[in-house]
């Protein structure tokens, strides 16, 4: 199967594209940054692709040029055509701090983001994944089934991300319905783990960079950390995703929870586990990447609309998908500690 990832050099990219590539299929791979010397994610999965079944190809191009070019028809330099039988749109800055930094260019980026894919999915006549989240819940009611349609203030600049996300999903729903696409939702809550680069800015990589980065040893723990999150593995996350696209057109299309209600957490319930995970480690990273930080923990405000807690029901990813999420968090948080040593390893190397 040939299948066209969006965003791939990304956090959840860089695990899909390694389960694509890994099960055979041909992975088309778009993102804006691609730089094989700056993007380590990239570094890796050309890694995986020598070895893998499926081959890869890593386009450098923003979502809507190629699907410009698509929907125009015609000859592109792209290795584009109608046997892609899936889109899987990735392509989305996810941190808090991209909204809050840029909030229109943030909405307008999801929003054009959709309409160019579902666009350019029927010219191609492809199925498409479309990545929403639990933001789309806002500050929620706890726990979150997919029947609960949400709190969200839509004047908090916060809300540039949730309610794109949440017009996004009906432009799925309004497409397949008027215009015969198929387009299939999933909120994804809180992922974490191999992908996610140290420098980020999401709280699980914010932990970890304080001890293991050169940039900074400081921690800001909002409003002294009592907000929880659920917390999911990625490799769980991705057999969500591959879940739902493996099913046959014409049947379920969502909106599906991904995420581990197993894994709820206090913010200050995290930075203990992973300080406790530096500490066993401490040997193994002291030998990679010299003497570990001493880390300052400071209590920061709470922003403005930073939801209580978020914690999904997952009955509906059971029974439409047979999906549950199986790694415990030690196994995972132990994985992910290895793949940001080895980040902080290949920076320090592009400095030098
Ligand atoms: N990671 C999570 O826990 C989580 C939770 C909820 C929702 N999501 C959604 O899942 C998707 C992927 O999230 P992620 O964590 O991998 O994000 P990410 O920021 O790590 O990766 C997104 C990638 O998309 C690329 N990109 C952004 N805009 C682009 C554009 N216009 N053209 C081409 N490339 C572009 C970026 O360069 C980046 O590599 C997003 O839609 C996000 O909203 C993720």
């Amino acid at each position: 199967m040939k299948v066209l990832v969006l965003g791939g050099a990304g956090f959840l990219g860089f695990t899909l594209v390694k389960k694509l590539l890994l099960r055979g299929d041909d992975v088309v791979l778009v993102d804006l940054e691609v730089s094989l010397k700056e993007n380590f994610n990239i570094s890796l999965l050309k890694d995986v692709s020598k070895s893998a079944e499926g081959t890869l190809f890593i386009i450098a191009s923003s979502v809507g040029e190629l699907c410009q070019s698509i929907i125009e028809g015609g000859a592109t330099p792209y290795p584009i055509d109608d046997n892609i039988s899936i889109i899987f749109n990735l392509a989305t800055r996810a941190s808090v701090n991209s909204t809050l930094n840029d909030p229109v260019g943030m909405s307008l980026n999801i929003l054009d983001g959709t309409k160019s894919v579902l666009d350019a999915s029927l010219v191609l006549n492809a199925s498409v994944l479309h990545t929403s989240t639990s933001e789309m819940y806002g500050d929620p009611l706890e726990p979150q089934h997919e029947s609960y349609t949400g709190n969200v203030d839509p004047m908090d600049l916060r809300s540039a991300y949730s309610e794109a996300k949440r017009m996004s999903e009906t432009l799925c729903m309004a497409y397949n319905h008027q215009r015969g696409a198929d387009a299939r939702v999933v909120r994804i809550f809180n992922s974490y783990g191999p992908g996610m680069s140290l420098y980020d800015g999401r709280v699980v990589a914010s932990f970890f960079r304080a001890y293991l980065s050169h940039a900074t040893n400081e921690i800001g723990l909002n409003g002294g950390g009592a907000q929880s999150r659920s917390f999911c593995f990625v490799e769980d996350t991705i057999d969500g995703f591959l879940a739902l696209m493996d099913l046959p057109r014409g049947g379920f299309k969502g909106p599906v929870n991904i995420g581990n209600p197993h894994g709820l957490k206090t913010m200050r319930e995290l930075l203990d586990a992973q300080s406790e995970v530096v500490k066993v480690n401490a040997s193994k990273i002291e030998s990679k990447l010299g003497k570990i930080n001493q880390v300052i923990v400071e209590e920061t405000p709470m922003p403005n609309a930073d939801p209580a807690t978020r914690k999904p029901v997952i009955t509906t990813a059971k029974l439409h998908l047979g999906w549950e999420p199986k790694t415990p968090f030690w196994e995972g948080i132990n994985k992910y500690l290895d793949y940001c040593i080895l980040e902080e390893e290949f920076v320090r190397n592009l400095q030098n």
